[in-house]
């Protein structure tokens, strides 16, 4: 990264939290280090049972669809590996997924080093970032394998509406076609709690749906590699050869932080939300000081603001270099996220408000306030 190289950058780039692992988990996994003589060694590939009938009660509870622990669970290291377990699975060269634009890089990437191609759905940038129902039919192709959705979005920020998402439903069961929930942001949706919707609660969609949640952002635990898949029985049997031949299984250590953290009552949660909340609040404020350099779209969910540029500049990378070079401040280009993404910039709240102060007071100092 270019930011490491210069010295006292105000960072907007890392959609890292600034928050610990909560105690309760920490704490556990130092009892289970002691206590524990299995700590250090393998798990099942698919993961721990207990963590696995966990976690399938956390589906049910969370969807109202019953899911099976041994046929349909499996503990992944994070949404990345699991992810990348499903593209191996799915794709042979030249096959297709469909992916949002602006979507999540490493989808692109991992899509491609599986030798498929990302087809870029471009999301409604002049509609607050909505989903593009009806473009999504002249995308789909005989080589198209699945749907990638991400909601709350990154870089967004966009919850997408139930009746869309719905929409999309039935357009990828009538076409046969997988749909991948990568589900980082679930708890994070602030005021707008009832326009989230969850894909995987719709029983005629079992077949055709893999719902992936990971622990790095809602439980703060991006360093501990720890997420789970829920999927057709039929698929986990090939998700494990996949994850088997890759991982063997997630780290055991990271599995028992799983299990702590499912059965604490998550009330980290509620500070995170205040918290993050107020950041938002101040990068909006801060955005709303410089409206020559950038427009806005308030985010609904998720920490990351795609704002688009407004002074003159080349294209996003440019800019995003110029401001680190110049003005000390690192941001994503846009660019990265897809076509779409060209001539913005992802901004992540999740860092301490001094460092949005910070970046902030530098681009006013650059830019001059308007
Ligand atoms: C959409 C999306 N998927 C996956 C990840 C990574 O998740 P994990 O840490 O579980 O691999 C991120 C992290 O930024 C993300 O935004």
């Amino acid at each position: 990264m270019l930011s490491a190289k210069i010295e006292g950058v105000a960072s907007l780039a890392w959609g890292l939290p600034s928050f610990r692992t909560p105690e309760y988990i920490r704490d556990s996994v130092s009892k289970a280090l002691a206590n524990d003589s299995d700590i250090g060694k393998y798990a099942l590939p698919d993961g721990l049972k207990e963590l696995r009938e966990m976690v399938a009660e956390k589906h049910a509870q969370e969807t109202g669809v019953a899911v099976d622990a041994d046929t349909q669970v499996v503990i992944t290291a994070g949404n990345m590996q699991g992810l990348n377990t499903l593209f191996h699975v799915c794709l042979n060269p030249g096959d297709e997924i469909i992916v949002t634009d602006p979507g999540f890089a490493s989808h692109f990437q991992q899509i491609r080093l599986c030798g498929g191609k990302p087809v870029y759905w471009r999301l409604q940038e002049e509609n607050a970032w909505a989903l593009d129902v009806e473009s999504l039919p002249k995308l789909i192709t005989e080589r198209t394998k699945a749907i990638v959705l991400v909601t709350p979005s990154n870089p967004t920020g966009k919850i997408f509406s139930k009746a869309e998402l719905l929409q999309v439903g039935a357009i990828a069961k009538a076409n046969n076609l997988l749909l991948f929930l990568d589900d980082p942001y679930l708890y994070l949706t602030y005021e707008n709690k009832d326009k989230h919707f969850n894909l995987a609660s719709q029983n005629e969609l079992l077949d055709n749906t893999v719902y992936c949640f990971t622990f790095s952002k809602c439980y703060a635990m991006s360093g501990w590699r720890l997420g789970y898949m829920i999927l057709p029985p039929q698929l986990k049997k090939e998700a494990l050869k996949v994850h088997d031949a890759t991982l063997i299984c997630t780290p055991r250590i990271s599995q028992v932080a799983g299990i702590a953290a499912l059965k604490g009552d998550a009330t980290h949660l509620r500070t995170f939300e205040t918290v993050l909340a107020s950041r938002r609040e101040l990068i909006i404020q801060r955005l709303s000081r410089v409206p020559h350099v950038f427009d806005y779209i308030k985010p609904e969910g998720a920490y990351y603001i795609f704002p688009r540029i407004r002074v003159e500049h080349e294209n996003a990378r440019e800019f995003a270099i110029r401001l680190l070079n110049e003005a000390h401040v690192s941001v994503t280009p846009g660019s990265a996220f897809g076509p779409s993404g060209e001539h913005h910039v992802r901004m992540a709240f999740c860092v301490e408000e001094s460092v949005i102060n910070e970046a902030f007071d530098r681009i006013e100092a650059y830019f001059g306030r308007e």
